[in-house]
């Protein structure tokens, strides 16, 4: 008889991980599970999304008579409702929306903060390209009762959990909270999130750079000088590197995670912060890729100690494997 295989669930894995760390209270673990429902709900609307001309575009009522959400502010009700009442989190903030979301008043306030970005690459719903959420999560620092806005302003470095799913050829769960990084993807057909990728770590040095280079005219010429160097011949250091782009920072971090290399989002003259928001995307992909063995830098700045002062701020990512990151670097602060 064949060995059987073993499966082992998100749940599982995280009930498992849980009962490593005697002390822990279980709150975490709930936080997680109640994620990986959010996610499913998520995914179960982002596969339909194709169907939208049958079924009634955004803002039109569809055929049963309902009114059509837009995909963005659906995944962003649906992470609030899904995550608001499990007693764990005493505050939310979103990239969707201006202020924190506090808890509804009747429901029990936890430890626990999240922030999020619900979805991620939304200029590329109408042409059926991967889309991701991000997650984010701090213990809070204030005393107790409703969190407040410097429970969500803390330094990367304070995350006791980060993650994002990606709804791709296949939706995949990646998570980590401190003790490496795991992926899990989805079966469909049974509705699990299934190990798929357990300890995942990033190749040192990569052969792929991934920037929307059609800013390349307004960067500085730090900048301008790293995409040149890295598409000048030399075999030894495998270049040309390929570029790779899709304009969902969860596929093209999620690729560079896998594969290696390095994803940019530079500032440039105009907007010297570059475009990504620290909170909800830096932030969380930080902590990932350093558990994954990787590195991520503003250019000058490790991201995970940057000091946030507004829950929408930006930041300028430099993100991937350790030998690129160092090598932007060096040609940022004008080393090279
Ligand atoms: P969001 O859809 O959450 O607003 O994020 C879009 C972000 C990110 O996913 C991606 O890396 C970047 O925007 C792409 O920006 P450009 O179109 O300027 O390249
Ligand atoms: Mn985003
Ligand atoms: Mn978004």
């Amino acid at each position: 008889m064949p060995s059987p295989q073993k499966f082992m669930t998100l749940e599982r894995y995280i009930n498992e991980q849980e009962a490593k760390h005697p002390g822990a209270s279980g709150e975490f673990s709930a936080i997680l599970h109640d994620l990986s429902l959010a996610a499913k709900l998520v995914w179960r609307e982002v596969s339909k999304a194709g169907l939208v001309n049958i079924l009634g575009a955004a803002g039109t009522t569809n055929t049963s008579g309902d009114e059509v959400k837009k995909l963005d502010e659906y995944a962003d009700e649906t992470i609030y409702k899904a995550m608001d009442h499990g007693g764990h989190l005493c505050v939310m903030a979103s990239e969707e929306n201006e202020d924190i979301l506090q808890i509804p008043e009747n429901y029990k306030k936890g430890k626990y903060v999240l922030l999020f970005d619900p979805l991620d690459g939304s200029s590329n719903i109408d042409a059926n390209i991967t889309l991701g959420s991000i997650f984010s999560i701090f213990k809070r620092v204030s005393p107790g009762g409703n969190g407040t806005i410097q429970d969500c302003l803390q330094k990367g470095i304070h995350q006791v959990a980060a993650g994002y799913v990606i709804y791709g050829t296949s939706t995949m769960f990646v998570y980590t909270t401190g003790n490496g990084v795991h992926g899990f993807t989805l079966d469909p057909t049974v509705g699990e999130f299934l190990l798929s990728h357990e300890n995942i770590t990033i190749p040192k040095k990569g052969k792929i750079y991934s920037i929307n280079e059609g800013n390349y005219a307004k960067w500085d010429d730090g900048m301008k000088r790293y995409i040149d160097f890295l598409k000048q011949e030399d075999k030894a250091t495998n270049r040309p590197y390929s570029l790779r782009y899709i304009g969902t920072m969860v596929g093209d971090f999620h690729r560079t995670l896998l594969y290696g290399g390095i994803f940019c989002y530079p500032g440039d003259k105009k907007n010297p912060e570059g475009k990504l928001r620290l909170m909800y995307e830096g932030n969380p992909m930080s902590m990932l890729v350093e558990h994954a063995g990787g590195s991520s830098s503003t250019g000058f700045q490790r991201v995970l100690e940057v000091q946030p002062k507004a829950l929408h701020q930006r930041v300028p990512l430099f993100i991937g494997s350790e030998e690129d990151v160092k090598l932007a670097e060096e040609f940022l602060q004008g080393k090279r």
